[in-house]
């Protein structure tokens, strides 16, 4: 389904849902089991690097067997960072139920144009659209992102303007918006103390009625996974994340919808199979790793579930989903 069911309750209810990004069967099933356990509405996003990396027809393929697995489960395809209008057509002949554009590292008026052109494109296959407006920290690959520190020193400049929100929104015709809150891509997201613009939020939500909120750069970089990593033979000194606390507050308080995490899945798969190595030195069946860093994930994304406080809400929303008429993007119509 689109994300539209899900942002119509998410919206008022409290909750966020959680969207994960897959890039190979392990993440997408531990993902998968997680929500099952926890009947959960899920967005599982792709970004380009993970098209590239997987293929979209083997990736395509590990979601469709996700769905004939879980039919109970309210389930969406998403594009994550998408960058041009042809990608995000070509997203759309491949069956994507939800496309972002980012244009936030263009100009305003760019950004407006490139967000209005990709709208134009996708809402006559019946897919919404995620826009970003401000700028997120953090280096990402495929991700234009800032420098921590720079990005820290000069904050202000770089989170979401909430007057500039609203003719955004009216202007670009985005049905959702990433927001620049102070959250960053990456595992080191602060120097010191982890802090987000909850009053911008706050703003937002005034200055943009009804349109559902996004926070990217939501892992929280979980220390049970640091701890592994750096024990055994890794390198990740500093690294800190966002607090579930705050997450948790960004949704329940505040009214987040969406709630992107990639980083955290990458923290748990490494953590679990560096754990494998160094302590089963003789170990090379793949599945003797790979099956314990899909559990680290399920447990992971169970709590996180309970953070975004989206666990028992996949009933709700099928029934929302049913009561807009059952619609699909005009691919699953075929
Ligand atoms: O925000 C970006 C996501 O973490 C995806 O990262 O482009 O390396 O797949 P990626
Ligand atoms: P993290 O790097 O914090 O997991 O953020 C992922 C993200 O925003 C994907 O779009
Ligand atoms: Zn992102």
């Amino acid at each position: 389904m689109t994300t539209k069911p899900m942002f119509d309750l998410a919206y008022t209810g409290g909750f966020a849902v959680g969207a994960f990004n897959v890039n190979n069967m392990e993440i997408t099933q531990g993902i998968i089991d997680a929500c099952a356990a926890e009947k959960a509405p899920l967005i599982l996003q792709i970004s380009k690097g993970a098209r590239k990396y997987a293929n979209m027809t083997y990736l395509r393929h590990i979601i469709l067997a996700a769905v004939e697995e879980h039919p109970e489960l309210p389930i969406c395809i998403h594009l994550d960072h998408g960058d041009t209008v042809d990608l995000v057509n070509t997203c759309i002949k491949d069956g994507f139920t939800s496309v972002m554009i980012d244009g936030s590292h263009h100009a305003y008026e760019d950004n407006i144009k490139l967000v209005a052109d990709a709208a134009k494109v996708a809402h006559a296959a019946g897919v919404p659209v995620e826009a970003e407006l401000g700028q997120l920290g953090g280096i990402e690959e495929d991700v234009k992102g800032l420098d921590a520190e720079e990005y820290a020193k000069n904050l202000h400049k770089f989170l979401t303007d909430p007057n500039q929100a609203a003719d955004f929104w009216k202007r670009s015709q985005c049905d959702s918006l990433a927001v620049a809150i102070g959250t960053s891509h990456g595992a080191f997201k602060f120097k010191h103390e982890a802090k987000l613009a909850f009053d911008v939020v706050e703003e937002i939500m005034k200055t943009c009625p009804g349109l559902p909120l996004v926070m990217h750069g939501s892992s929280s970089v979980p220390k049970e996974f640091l701890d592994l990593i750096n024990k055994y033979g890794g390198a990740m000194p500093n690294a800190m994340g966002v607090p579930e606390e705050q997450i948790h507050m960004a949704v329940t308080k505040y009214g987040v919808c969406k709630v992107n995490i990639d980083t955290d899945l990458r923290m748990a798969l490494t953590a679990k199979i560096r754990e494998v190595f160094a302590t089963k030195p003789g170990e090379f069946d793949p599945r003797n790793y790979l099956g314990p860093a899909r559990d680290a994930i399920t447990s992971m994304v169970k709590r996180k579930l309970h953070v975004l406080n989206c666990a028992g809400k996949a009933d709700a929303v099928i029934a929302q989903w049913k009561k807009l008429g059952s619609p699909v993007p005009s691919y699953y119509k075929k």
